[in-house]
Order: structure tokens, then C-alpha cells, then sequence
């Protein structure tokens, strides 16, 4: 998604607006730009593609000035093009923008039947308008944007410049975060921590409906109805070293080897090894009244409530409806008294996710969030915060993140149990010793990466992947298609190894290599059936399995991925390091970029 920073700077500000920039890469972006004020003017650089082409007008045509914004922008409203690219400016405003204004179409009317011609197409634009209209009419920089913040509607995040007062920005927060950081003499603004953290560690989270004056000795910060408002600066955790690639080549791969740590990070606070118990961080929260859980979340999140949704109903023996946001507020779902909404998201500020809980809100539900940001949105609507340990999360493709919202959610699932009675104490112990085993199983999968990585070619040349499991394995094709795709461009389904007679079957060819996901367990055997289905009909299967299943099944198979032989609580955990090795080694042997990929953002703050 967008990404912003900006600086009120002791001196020339555009190398670190661009640094800033390359902190937020990971966001996905197609097109970036920066501007300041110098010399009594507004100027800017734009350019479409990388930052590199950024780099490279700045190069030809340098940008002097001690205060800048700067964007990465992921196209919504207009193509990817220098002219789109943000800022957007005026003579005497320019601004940087995250999010969507929804109400741009009249409001551009609007200005257009003042004679205001506009340069762009993007719904941005819009606001320099406005702003700037109202700063030509002789108002202040904080009159015009206390007047113009009520006219937009949607979500948004803004950094503004203006050419009369070099020496400060205007920040606003609706929907898409906004922090401010402290510096030595110097003020940020800047979309996540992530952007600030070489900058400074001292960061004020704007709250929703906030704005910000900023200067370089500090800010004003005023609530919705433009009452001046503290807000709490906090230390944050996020350092240089944290959003380093360390010795890896790829982010994607640093996070796949961080499972073992962050997971036993994560289980630690749901987890109390002592007794042999498991806990929540909120100790107090009631949950012995839910009668009905209700799961949304997208993509990988999602495909983790789905492995959760057999563990609740498992163990808990409470009904779960689980959806994709996107679809979950538009079929009038039936929300009951004494239910509880699971949210589940890395970064707590995916659109469609916010949007679906704030729904079930308004239905009267509880809300849980399994959420990696503990300052995201989610984060801070929910009645019950469930923070995933992962540390930030770089890569586009989402890794670490999945398996630590298992860990939550299978502990979730045990307290919910023994809350409803429904969980003994030695079934609790049990349950506990088993989760406790995940992160030296992570371990263990994490041994297979040379084999996995030397198998790589069968798959790299395929134009369609198959992946099958049954049970909480099932999500797991569903997240191994979803990953291959997504950084190979190489097209993958994932589907419950059951259905395949029921049509995809008919897919099968010796073109089409299969990827079987088969731990020794309850379903094993049937699994190994659906197998046999696609090796009779000419299938190249590559299967996943421990060392038993291996031995008893991998006969006839083109390649085998030996996993060590886990309880099936854990298997989704464990089970998710091949396929997100195999996505990443398949990846790089096809030379995509894996840590950005075409098309796509990190964090969704678009409906
Ligand atoms: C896939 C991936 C996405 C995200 C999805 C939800 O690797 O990263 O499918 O899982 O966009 O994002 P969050 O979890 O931030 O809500």
C-alpha cells in the first residue's frame, strides 16, 4: 500500500525522504515522488516504477529544502504514471495521500466549475484543490485544512506542505494510520514506525479523526472536532537491525528461518509452562457465555481461521462461520446475542477485515483481534487483543505471521475449550505439551530447505500447480497455492484432496505437478487414496509427509519432502515451512522479485 514520510529537517531533506522511502518498499508501490519547499517555491520529483527511477531524477535534478514529503504510491483511482504519482500540488500546496477520498467525482466537479484544472487523475488531487483554493483566499494553512477535513469522505492519511510556511506539515488521520516522531531539533510524520525507525524511536500514534500541526519543535495535535489532544509518544520496538535482510538474501527467507523464535515468542504469552496451562493475555475476559464464533480475516489470514475453525469447533465444540472480509458484510450475515468476532490480520489495518468488524460491532458482537501490530486499527477496536509475537513483517508474502496466528489461535481455541467447560485439566496438559513442541518442530521442517530448494526445477517449469490436503491440512494446500502464486506467478489451486474426483481431476496430466500434503494422522489413509486417484490418471506427485508416510506412501512419487513426525495439532504449523520454502526456491529459480511482487501490497488499506 501507499506508503508516506515526511520531515521538518535541521537541513536538506530529500536523501532521507528517499531513505524513508525504501524503508517502506515492502508496502508494494508503483510510482513514488517527493517535494519540498525551497526558495519560496513548491518542487517536486516524480517517477513511475522503482524508486531507482527516483533516485535518478533526483540525480539529474537535486532537491534542495529542509522540509519534504515524500510517497510510494500502489495505484487505486488512475494508471501508475508519473502524472498520478504523488505529491500532488498547487502553487502553494502539496500533499501525499493514503487511502481513498470516496466523494472525489463531486468534489472535482465542484472545483472544475471554479476553473480549477486538474493534472492527474487520481482522487488525491482533489484535496491539494481544496486546500490550496482556500489558502489563496488569505486563510492559514490551519483554517484551510480544519475546513477542508470534513469535506472528505473515505479513508485517509495526508501529509501536507505549504509554500507560505516552509517551516511545518499538516498531518490528518481517517482510516489509513499516521504517526508523528520525535527527533533531536527535527518532526516526522510518517505512515508506520517501520518508515521512522533509523529517524527516531519516539513516536505519537495519531488516533482516528486526528490532525497534526508539525514543526520542528514538536506538534499539535487536535481530535475530530479540533479540540487540542495529547497523545501518548511511546518507545517503539521497531530498529534498523529488526528491518534488516540479516545475512539472507530475501526478507521472505529471513522470515521463513525466524519461525522457531517468534513462534516460541508468540506461545510464550498464551502458554504457562509451569502449570501446564494455557492463558490469555487478558486474563479477566469472560468467555464462557460465547455461543457463536465468527471468523473474517483475507488471504493467509484468512486460510489461518480456516486451520482455526477445526480447533474451535474441536475442542470447544462452539459453531464457527468463517468468511473473506470482503464478502462478509455484503450476504446480511446473522450475527446472534453472545457471539464473538475473530479478526485476524497481520498488519490490523487490512480495509475489508476493519470494515467487517466494525459491522459485527454494530451487531452486538464481541471482537477478538490476532493482530502483529499491536498499534494497528483492529488492534485498538477490539474488546480483546490477541497480539501475535512476529515481529515486522517485510516481506510481501506473509510467512512468520501465519504461523505465530496459529499459535494464538490454537491456545485461543484451548482457553474458549476450558472456559465452556468442554476441557479437562490433562486434556488441557496435553493440548499444552503438544503446542510447546512447535517451535522445535519449525526447527526440524526448517533442516529440509537444501532438498526442498534442489527440488525446485520440478515445479519452476510448470504453468499450473496443484495442492491437496484434508482437514486442518486443507488450508494448507490453500496457502501453499496462494504463496507459489503470488511471488512465481506460476498459476496454483489448493483443494480439499476429496473433492478432486468431483471435477478438478480432470486437470491431472504429466504436465501438472501435484503437491500432497499427507502428515501421519487421522486422515492419512484417505489423503493417500485421493493421491492414488491423481497417480493412476498419469499425475506427478510430489508429496509431503513425515518419515512414516514417506516410507508407507512415497512409492511412485516424483519427489518426496520428509517432515518430522508431529501431532496433528501442530501439523498446519509445521507443514507450513515446506510450502513456503518450496514457493520461495521456486521463486527465486524463476527470478521473480520475492519480496515485492507485481501488483501487489503489504498492508490492503483499500476496500
Ligand atoms: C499473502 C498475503 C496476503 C495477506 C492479506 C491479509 O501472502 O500476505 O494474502 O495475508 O492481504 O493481510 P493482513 O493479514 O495484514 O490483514
Amino acid at each position: 500500500m501507499c506508503g508516506i514520510i515526511g520531515i521538518i529537517g535541521r537541513d536538506d531533506v530529500a536523501q532521507r525522504l528517499v531513505d524513508g522511502l525504501k524503508r517502506l518498499e515492502y508496502r508494494g508501490y508503483d510510482s513514488a515522488g517527493v517535494a519540498t519547499v525551497h526558495d519560496g517555491m513548491i518542487d517536486r520529483r516524480r517517477a513511475e516504477g522503482k524508486l531507482v527511477n527516483l533516485v535518478k531524477e533526483l540525480e539529474e535534478a537535486p532537491l534542495p529544502g529542509t522540509t519534504g514529503i515524500a510517497h510510494t504510491r500502489w495505484a487505486t483511482h488512475g494508471a501508475p504514471t508519473t502524472s498520478n504519482a504523488h505529491p500532488h500540488a498547487t502553487k502553494d500546496v502539496a500533499l501525499v495521500h493514503n487511502g481513498i477520498i470516496e466523494n472525489f467525482k463531486p468534489l472535482r466537479e465542484e472545483l472544475e466549475a471554479r476553473g480549477r484544472t486538474f493534472d492527474s487523475q487520481t482522487d488525491t488531487e482533489v484535496v491539494a484543490h481544496l486546500v490550496s483554493e482556500l489558502v489563496e483566499q488569505g486563510a492559514s494553512p490551519r483554517e484551510a485544512v480544519e475546513k477542508v477535513l470534513p469535506r472528505l469522505h473515505g479513508a485517509f492519511a495526508l501529509a501536507i506542505l505549504f509554500r507560505s510556511h516552509p517551516d511545518m506539515l499538516i498531518g490528518a488521520r481517517l482510516g489509513s494510520p499516521l504517526v508523528v516522531g520525535y527527533g533531536d531539533g527535527e518532526t516526522y510524520l510518517g505512515s508506520d514506525a517501520l518508515a521512522l525507525a533509523p529517524l527516531t524511536q519516539r513516536i505519537a500514534y495519531l488516533e482516528e479523526g486526528d490532525w497534526v500541526i508539525v514543526t520542528k519543535d514538536g506538534a499539535e495535535i487536535f481530535d475530530k472536532d479540533n479540540v487540542p489532544v495529547e497523545r501518548p509518544v511511546t518507545i517503539s520496538g521497531v530498529t534498523g537491525e529488526l528491518i534488516s535482510k540479516g545475512n539472507h538474501r530475501h526478507y521472505m527467507l529471513k522470515e521463513i528461518y525466524e519461525q522457531p523464535v517468534v513462534v516460541a515468542q508468540t506461545l510464550k504469552s498464551y502458554l504457562q509452562r509451569m502449570e501446564d496451562r494455557v492463558s490469555l493475555p487478558v486474563p479477566d475476559f469472560d468467555l464462557s457465555a460465547i455461543r457463536r464464533v465468527t471468523i473474517v480475516a483475507c488471504g493467509t489470514s484468512f486460510y489461518a481461521g480456516m486451520v482455526a475453525k477445526y480447533w474451535f469447533e474441536q475442542f470447544a465444540r462452539v459453531p464457527v462461520d468463517i468468511d473473506v472480509a470482503s464478502e462478509f458484510r455484503y450476504r446480511a450475515p446473522v450475527m446472534e446475542d453472545e457471539g464473538l468476532m475473530i479478526v485476524i490480520s497481520q498488519s490490523g489495518e487490512t480495509a475489508d477485515t476493519l470494515a467487517a468488524l466494525r459491522h459485527a460491532r454494530v451487531e452486538g458482537q464481541k471482537i477478538a483481534a490476532v493482530v502483529n501490530v499491536p498499534t494497528s486499527s483492529m488492534a485498538r477496536e477490539a474488546d480483546l487483543l490477541l497480539p501475535t509475537h512476529a515481529g515486522p513483517e517485510i516481506g510481501v508474502a506473509s510467512t512468520k505471521a501465519f504461523t505465530c496466528q496459529l499459535a494464538v489461535l490454537a491456545a485461543f481455541a484451548a482457553n474458549l475449550a476450558r472456559a465452556k467447560g468442554r476441557l479437562d485439566e490433562k486434556a488441557e496438559k496435553e493440548l499444552v505439551r503438544h503446542l510447546a513442541e512447535a517451535p522445535a518442530a519449525l526447527n526440524a521442517a526448517l533442516a529440509y530447505d537444501e532438498s526442498i530448494e534442489s527440488m525446485a526445477h520440478l515445479v519452476a517449469g510448470a504453468r499450473d500447480v496443484l495442492y491437496l490436503g484434508r482437514g486442518p491440512d486443507y488450508p494448507l494446500a490453500l496457502e501453499g497455492a496462494l504463496k507459489l502464486k503470488e511471488i512465481s506467478y506460476i498459476h496454483a489451486e489448493g483443494y480439499a484432496a476429496g473433492e478432486m474426483k468431483h471435477g478438478p481431476i480432470a486437470l491431472i496430466d504429466d504436465q501438472v505437478p501435484v503437491i500432497v500434503l499427507a502428515p501421519s494422522g487421522p486422515l492419512f489413509e484417505k489423503t493417500v487414496s485421493n493421491m492414488q486417484e491423481v497417480q493412476a490418471r498419469g499425475g506427478k506427485v510430489v508429496l509431503i509427509s513425515d518419515y512414516d508416510g514417506v516410507a508407507a506412501a512415497g512409492e511412485g512419487c516424483i519427489a518426496t519432502i520428509t517432515m518430522p513426525k508431529v501431532h496433528p495439532l501442530i501439523a498446519p504449523m509445521v507443514y507450513a515451512v515446506p510450502v513456503q520454502l518450496l514457493a520461495y526456491h521456486v521463486a527465486v529459480a524463476k527470478g521473480t522479485d520475492v519480496d515485492q511482487p507485481r501488483n501487489l501490497a503489504k498492508s490492503v488499506t483499500v476496500e
